[in-house]
This record gives structure tokens, sequence and C-alpha cells, in this order.
């Protein structure tokens, strides 16, 4: 191998390398510039959608409501509740009225307090212009009884449901159903709270003093016009403030004694998507999930919480320290990122300044165990369904669908949503453009869906085929994940569920047993917890039967009970 023989700098012209290093010169400043632009941006969107509070200026200055909480009136050993829905006003922002509707009250209503093994009598008095019905979410009740869609209560109506109280504590919530008109309602204030006490939660050492050291937050984001109403505004298909609201107090206050306080948190918001936690990154444990208590506290420093969702938490305020609750843009990081950019970000925002006084009594402990939770063996499953959100909508009759319900009612899909929704009249108007289909299909209040046998334990795909994160919920029971994307759940979601968030292209598969109320008429429903998808007739309706084979082929009507 021969050596160069000339030295390397020889072979290359002077005049060249200069004239290299000349146009480098002349490119440095550009590169650099153009460089530090693009981190400058980088920086200022991560700023954006990140770190500056979306709704600053809050003062904390009104104490937070809680809502009066009634334990109604026994009478001939029934426990009776009378909701009155009806408009009002209320002052939200200061010197502004809102027209607001709500229950026994101008906005929101009562927390019902129900106990295991009772029987109660729910009387809905409907003083609004407009029908409603009135939806015990999470309660496992007759279909008849569940105040779904098929209950309509006219105005100047009432409608009573009556059943027994047959589940464990949890933390339930009560509001409208009426097809088409939910998100509105809601949206106008009427929901409340909805608790049940057994033997078993008076038996563990946990704070329940209503309203003292065990405290409801029913979180809501609206939007006001400048004269103080309600802004009802869809983007991106669903309705998001820029407001927050906690139990209907703007820049809401809470004085609490410095020790261990529960809070019971329910998104009661028609489309946002919070991630909560504190903002000094305390930690805490959450007790309990949608449809009762976990196994053990689960130490953790967020609560993801979609629409319809409740968790239950356990925060120790001993150290003396003021905090503000938040919720943080927490998405996944394209989605966090997308939704800020279409307006209806993630969000990060303030909800709660929360500051401990001294204490009068000393804390509660912390539960080593809370309620066992036996898992529900997959192995037993008489049937496994699949449940895909937002694929593509099938036109013409069911059957084509694949899904289609073995009640066979012939399908009028591919109205997809424009304008009305036939016999109904105007009473039942969609929301948007089109509708995101469940199983290649939107709502048919006179189809049914799925048939599920009583008795049976059941499989369900939860899959998302679309680009936004969908809040599904099930009527009449509450379920456990038995895993998303393959993989077992997050210990959070190993508590009862009755609404599980399923992001974009994740496949959950949820399980339950159909213990009770076979009806061959009355269906209940599987929806979108996005009010406005729902709305929108992101919506199937299921039947629960003692034997499927006996329905008839062509069953006359969908029964309203
Ligand atoms: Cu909270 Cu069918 O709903
Ligand atoms: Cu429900
Ligand atoms: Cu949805």
């Amino acid at each position: 191998m021969a050596a160069d023989p000339v030295p390397r700098k020889s072979i290359r012209p002077e005049h060249a390398k200069r004239f290299r290093e000349t146009r480098f010169q002349r490119m440095k400043p550009i590169v650099i510039g153009l460089l530090a632009i693009v981190l400058l941006s980088v920086l200022t969107c991560y700023w954006l959608v990140f770190i500056r509070v979306t709704n600053p200026g809050l003062t904390f200055e009104n104490e937070l409501q809680i809502p009066e909480q009634s334990f109604g009136t026994v009478v001939d050993g029934r426990r009776q509740f009378h909701l009155t829905v009806a408009e009002g006003t209320r002052e939200f922002l200061p010197g502004k009225q809102t027209p607001t509707a709500g229950v026994n009250g101008p906005y929101l209503g009562p927390t019902l307090r129900l106990r295991r093994g009772e029987d109660v009598d729910l009387v809905v008095q409907n003083n609004l212009d407009e029908m409603t019905t009135m939806h015990w979410h999470g309660m496992h009740v007759p279909a008849r009884m569940d105040g779904t869609p098929h209950q309509e209560i006219e105005p100047g109506e009432s409608w009573t449901a009556s059943f027994e109280v047959h589940q464990q504590a949890a933390p339930l919530w009560y509001h409208p159903h009426p097809h088409g008109t939910t998100g509105r309602q809601v949206y106008r204030g009427v929901s409340g709270l909805m608790w049940i006490d057994d033997d078993h939660s008076d038996a563990l050492d946990l704070p329940r003093t209503y309203g003292v050291d065990d405290i409801p937050l029913v979180i809501q984001d609206r939007e006001f016009d400048g004269d103080g109403a309600f802004r009802f505004a869809v983007n991106q298909g669903a309705v998001y403030g820029n407001t927050m609201l906690v139990n209907g107090t703007w820049s809401p206050l809470l004085r609490v004694e410095a020790r261990r306080i529960r809070l019971r948190l329910l998104n009661g918001s028609n489309a946002r998507i919070y991630y909560i936690g504190f903002d000094d990154g305390r930690e805490f444990h959450q007790i309990a999930t949608d449809g009762g208590f976990l196994d053990a506290p689960l130490q953790t420093n967020r609560v993801t919480l979609a629409p319809g969702e409740r968790a239950e938490v356990l925060v120790d305020f001993s150290d003396g320290a003021e905090v503000v609750l938040r919720s943080y843009p927490e998405a996944g990081l394209l989605e966090t990122i997308t939704s800020h950019w279409v307006g209806i970000g993630t969000g990060n925002l303030q909800l709660l300044k929360i500051v401990p006084k001294s204490p009068t009594r000393v804390s509660h402990g912390l539960p080593e165990r809370l309620n066992p939770i036996p898992r529900i063996d997959a192995s037993q499953a008489a049937k496994t369904r699949p449940m895909v959100l937002a694929g593509p909508l099938q036109r013409g009759p069911e059957g084509q669908g694949g899904q289609g319900g073995r009640g066979g009612r012939a399908a009028r899909v591919g109205q997809g949503g424009q304008g009305r929704q036939g016999e109904q009249g105007g009473r039942r108007q969609r929301v948007g453009p089109a509708g995101i289909p469940i199983n290649g299909k939107t709502m048919d209040m006179a189809r049914i869906d799925e048939v599920v046998r009583l008795g049976d334990i059941e499989i369900w795909e939860v899959s998302n085929r679309g680009g936004q994160p969908h809040p599904f919920h099930v009527h009449l029971v509450q379920f456990q994940i038995l895993d998303r994307n393959g993989r077992p759940p997050s210990a959070a979601e190993l508590g009862w569920k009755d609404t599980v968030l399923v992001p974009p292209g994740d496949l959950v598969r949820i399980i339950m047993r159909f213990d009770r109320y076979a009806d061959p008429q009355v269906p209940y429903m599987y929806h979108c917890h996005i009010m406005e998808h729902e709305d929108n007739g992101m919506m199937g309706q299921f039947l629960v039967v003692e034997d499927p084979a006996l329905l008839s082929k062509s069953p006359s009507h969908v029964a309203g009970g």
C-alpha cells in the first residue's frame, strides 16, 4: 500500500477552501437564525400547551357551594325522594344572572343518600317546557326504571322510578337522558349526585361528614356570553367551555380541617377530560372508582376522569399548606397538542383552591384494605361482542352492520344525523352534522342492537377506530376491565367501572355479569358519554332477556315502560 506522496492539503486549491468558507460564513447566521426560530417556536408551543394556565386570573374568593344532601322521607318502608326539574337563574360570575335549569334549585340537584337493601321511589316532576327523562347512572335498576330516552316525562308530568338498591356503596350520579337533548339539559344544570352507603362502607375508617371531611366535587366546564348566559357552542362535535365550575361555583375556595379529607369527584362535563392533581404535586390515595371501593387505597398523584366517570380520593392536608386542585394536559402527546390546536385543549386548568385550617378532630387513618374485588373469570364468558367506536358508518338495512341485533328490527341506519331524527319531530334534533357510529350504526330508538341472556357473563371488546377519545358507558352493570391493548389494566382501572375511556386506536376488553332484570321490551343503553356524541347517535340499545331464542323474529315495538 503506497503512502500518499503528496500532502493532503495541496490536493485542494486554496481558493476552493476559501470559497467554501465564505459560503459557510454567509450561511452561518441564516442557519443559526433558523435553528433559533425553530427552537423558540417549539418552546413557545410547549409553554402554550403544557405550562400556561388555560384559565388564569382566578382569585378563589367564592366559597365552594356544597349541594344539599337529601335522605328523602321513609313512607311505608320505602325511601321516597321528590325531584323537581325546572328552570332558574343563578349568579356564577359577579353581577351576571345566568339562566339555568336544575333539580330542586336553580343549578345541579341534591346529593341523594341511598342505602343498600332499601326500596326507593324517586318521583321526578318535569317543570321544564320540554320533554326530559332522569337516568340513575351506575345504578342496577330494571330497564323501565332506568330513565333512558324511553321513559319520557312530558312538560308538567311526573314519573316515578321504584327499585331496590342492591349494589355496594358507590358514588353514582343522576342526569337527564332524552335522546338528542341530554347535552343541552345537563349543560344548563340538570344533574346531581347519588351516593350509596352500606354496612361495609360504614365500618371503614373513612371521613364521612358531608361537606366537612367528605366533599362532593362536581367538575364542569362552561362558556359564558357577555351577558352571563351559558353559551352552548359545539366545537369539534362537542361542547367545551373555557370557564370551570365546581359544584356550580366559579373561582371556588374550600376550607377544610388540616387532616385527611375525602373528595368524591364527578366529571359532570359534556365532553372535557380531566387529569386531576394538585399544584404542589402532592400524592394522595384513590379509594374508589365509578362503582365502589378499590381493593386497597392506591397511592398516586393523578386521577383521569372522562365525562361520566367518578373517583374518590383521600388527601392529607395536615401540613396546613394551601393547594390548588388542577387539571393537567396529560393525554397522549399528539392528542394533547392537536386538541389544544383545535381549541378544545385538554387544558391546564385551575379548579379549586383548598385552604386547611386547624383541625377539631384527629385525622382518620388510612384503611389498609377497602373492599375485595373478586375478578370475573374470562373463561366463564358466554359471549364476546365487538363494540367498534367511530368505525365506518354502514348504510342500508341492519345485518349489513355485522352486529345486527337478534331482536331484529329493520334498521334505519345511514340517516347519519342530518337534522332531525324521525317521528318525534323537532324535539329530537341532533347537534352536529354527522353522527359517530358504534358498530357501523347510529342510534335508532326503534332498533335493538344487542340481546343479552339473563345470567350470562359477557366480554365486550371496545375499540376506537376514530381520531378522538370516547368514554364508553354501559347501563345496568358495573364492569371490570380485562385488559387494554392486551396489557393488564392500570391499578386505578382494576376497580368497578361503568364508563371507560377509550383513546384513539385502543382496544379495551371489559367483562360483566348480567345477573338481574330481564325485560323483553325495554332496552338499556350503551353509548359514548361525550354528551354531544351521544345526542348525535353514538349510542346503541340492548335487551336483557331470559331466553334470546324466545324473542319473536319480528318483535312488535320497543316499549317505553
Ligand atoms: Cu350517564 Cu346513558 O348515561
Ligand atoms: Cu348510565
Ligand atoms: Cu364520543
